[in-house]
């Protein structure tokens, strides 16, 4: 099954929108493997974001992650990471299709209120990086048959 690690960004918690971006991965039919609430640390920050090292934005960006606490998760499904992109919505929340996160909720790049992975190989990376083995739990729902075809 599909993973993909999904952050809200500090930006998401404070404008109180935990429960906001958990609802509609839940409704979406995505299981949640695992979560944590935590203030990102600088060398995490820069690990994560590596592939933006010298970028005109990457400052800004580490800045942005490690100013307060994010709500850190892992969702799975079939073909889960596209899925998530799709629900969250373009990088820029002014070029995001209505109804997806970043357009309801957010209006310029650098607070853009959610991270998730962008590719399934990211995921396995991403949720390697941030979640120990034993932080991540394998189950099943009843549902999952109604949701899941196979
Ligand atoms: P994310 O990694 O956060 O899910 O976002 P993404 O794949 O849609 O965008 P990505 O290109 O990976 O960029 C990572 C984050 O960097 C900030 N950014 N700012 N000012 C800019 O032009 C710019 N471009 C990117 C955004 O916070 C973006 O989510
Ligand atoms: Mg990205």
């Amino acid at each position: 099954m599909e993973r993909s690690l999904v952050l809200v960004k500090p930006d998401g918690v404070q404008r109180g929108l935990i429960g906001e971006v958990i609802a509609r991965f839940e409704r979406r039919g995505l299981r949640l493997v695992g979560a944590k609430f935590m203030q990102v640390s600088l060398d995490l920050a820069k690990a994560h974001y590596a592939e933006h090292e010298g970028k005109p934005f990457y400052d800004g960006l580490i800045a942005y992650i490690t100013s307060a606490p994010v709500m850190a998760m892992v969702w799975e499904g079939p073909n889960a990471v596209a899925a998530i992109r799709q629900t969250v919505g373009s990088t820029k929340p002014a070029e995001a299709a209505p109804g997806t996160i970043r357009h309801d909720f957010a209006l310029e790049v650098g607070r853009n209120l959610i991270h998730a992975s962008d590719k399934p190989e990211t995921g396995v990376r991403e949720v390697a990086l941030w979640f120990k083995a034993e932080e991540l739990v394998d189950w099943k729902r009843e549902v999952d048959r109604w949701v899941f075809e196979k």
